[in-house]
C-alpha cells in the first residue's frame, strides 16, 4: 500500500450537493488552495437546491475551479501524489461527477484515489490545524441534510450517538425563513435578523429535551412557527428569528453536553453550515466553559461545504496507507460508521 509522507500532495473535489469545491493540500496541515463555486444565487431562483440544476453546474464549474486551484496553490498536475472525492452522502449526480473527475485523474496521471465521506469531512473540520490533530471527542455535525451526534475515538473510530428523525437543524433553520419570507438559504438570514431580537419573546417548543437519548427532532418546531406566524406583527419577526434560533440552540447544547458527560469526553467539536451561526456557537462555548469543556471550532470557511475537510481526511487518510477502489462507487446514503 502507499504509504503517504508529510510533504504528499492531494488535491480533494467536493460535489455532493449545491457547492462545487476544489482543495489542494500538502501534508495534512498546509492548506494550498481552497475553491468554492457556489450555487446559491441559482438555487434561491427556486427557493431550494433542484437536483438536475446542480449537477449541471458542477459539469461546467468543474474544471475552471481545478485549474484555479492549481494555479493558487502552484502545483502542477503531475506533481499531485493522489486524488480524492466525495463518495457521499449527497446527490446522486451531483457526487458521480465529483468521483469520476477524481477517478479520472487518478487514471491518467496513475495515481491513487482516495473515496471520502463527506460526513467525515464535516466530523473531523474542527481538528484542522489544531494542535495533535483528531482526539477524543463528542461531534456535533449539524447541516442542512443532517443532525447526528457522534462519539468520536479517533480517525475512522465513530459511534453515532444519535441524530435527528426529521428535519436537520439547517433545514428546520431555511424552512422557517421560508415561512418568513427570508431569502434561501435562510440559515444565515435567522443568524442575522436575530441578532436583534429577543430570544424569550415567544415560547417556542424544545423537543425531545429532555429525552434519555441522544435523538432529535425540529418538525414540531418549525409547525409551531408556521401557527404563530399569522399573530407576530412585522415589527416582531426579529424576536420570532431569535426565539425559534434560541430554541434550536437549547436542545444542540444541552444534548451534546450530556452526551460528553455520559461517554467520559473532554472535548466537543461542531461542524457543518448551523456551526457557523454566532448565537448556537457564543452558546456552546458558554456552556462548555461551564463544564470543563474544551470547545473546537472549524473557521467558518469550513464549517458549510467545502474541499479542504475532503482533502484532510484523504491526507489522514493517505498517510495511514488506506486508499480506495477505482471501483467504488457513489453512494447517496453513505452513512458515518
Ligand atoms: O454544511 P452545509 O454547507 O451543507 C450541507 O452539507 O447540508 O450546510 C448548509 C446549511 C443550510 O441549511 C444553511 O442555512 C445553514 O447550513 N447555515 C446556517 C448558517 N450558515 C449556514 N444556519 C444557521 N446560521 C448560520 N449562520
Ligand atoms: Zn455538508
Amino acid at each position: 500500500m502507499d504509504q503517504g509522507t508529510s510533504s504528499d500532495l492531494i488535491l480533494a473535489l467536493e460535489t455532493s450537493c449545491d457547492e462545487t469545491a476544489v482543495a489542494v493540500i500538502r501534508g495534512q496541515a498546509d492548506l494550498l488552495a481552497s475553491e468554492v463555486a457556489s450555487q446559491v444565487e441559482i438555487h434561491g431562483r427556486y427557493g431550494g437546491v433542484v437536483p438536475e440544476v446542480a449537477s449541471r453546474q458542477h459539469l461546467t464549474q468543474l474544471k475552471p475551479l481545478l485549474l484555479l486551484a492549481l494555479e493558487k496553490a502552484g502545483v502542477k498536475m503531475d506533481e499531485l501524489s493522489a486524488f480524492a472525492a466525495t463518495a457521499g452522502p449527497g446527490l446522486a449526480t451531483s457526487l458521480m461527477l465529483g468521483l469520476s473527475t477524481a477517478k479520472g485523474l487518478a487514471i491518467g496521471l496513475d495515481r491513487p484515489f482516495l473515496a471520502v465521506n463527506h460526513l467525515e469531512g464535516h466530523l473531523l473540520s474542527p481538528f484542522f490545524q489544531k494542535p495533535g490533530g483528531v482526539q477524543p471527542a463528542i461531534g456535533l455535525i449539524v447541516s442542512g441534510g443532517h443532525t447526528i451526534l457522534v462519539d468520536v475515538a479517533g480517525v475512522g473510530e465513530y459511534h453515532v450517538l444519535g441524530q435527528t428523525r426529521d428535519d436537520a437543524a439547517g433545514e428546520a433553520f431555511d424552512k422557517v425563513a421560508k415561512l418568513m419570507g427570508l431569502p434561501y438559504p435562510g440559515g444565515p438570514e435567522i443568524d442575522r435578523l436575530a441578532a436583534t431580537g429577543d430570544p424569550r419573546r415567544f415560547n417556542l417548543p424544545r423537543s425531545m429535551l429532555h429525552s434519555d437519548d441522544f435523538q432529535f427532532s425540529f418538525s414540531g418546531l418549525k409547525t409551531a412557527v408556521r401557527y404563530l406566524l399569522p399573530e407576530v406583527p412585522p415589527e416582531a419577526m426579529a424576536d420570532l428569528a431569535a426565539s425559534f434560533q434560541e430554541a434550536v440552540v437549547d436542545v444542540l447544547v444541552a444534548k451534546t453536553i450530556r452526551a460528553a458527560r455520559r461517554r467520559g469526553r473532554q472535548t466537543v467539536c461542531l461542524s457543518g453550515g448551523v456551526s457557523c451561526n454566532r448565537r448556537l456557537r457564543a452558546r456552546f462555548q458558554e456552556a462548555c466553559d461551564k463544564s470543563g469543556l474544551q470547545l473546537l471550532l472549524a473557521d467558518p470557511k469550513l464549517c458549510t461545504d467545502n474541499a479542504a475537510m475532503i482533502a484532510y481526511v484523504a491526507a489522514l487518510r493517505f498517510a495511514a496507507g488506506a486508499i480506495s477502489l477505482l471501483t467504488t462507487d457513489i453512494n447517496p446514503n453513505l452513512s458515518l460508521r
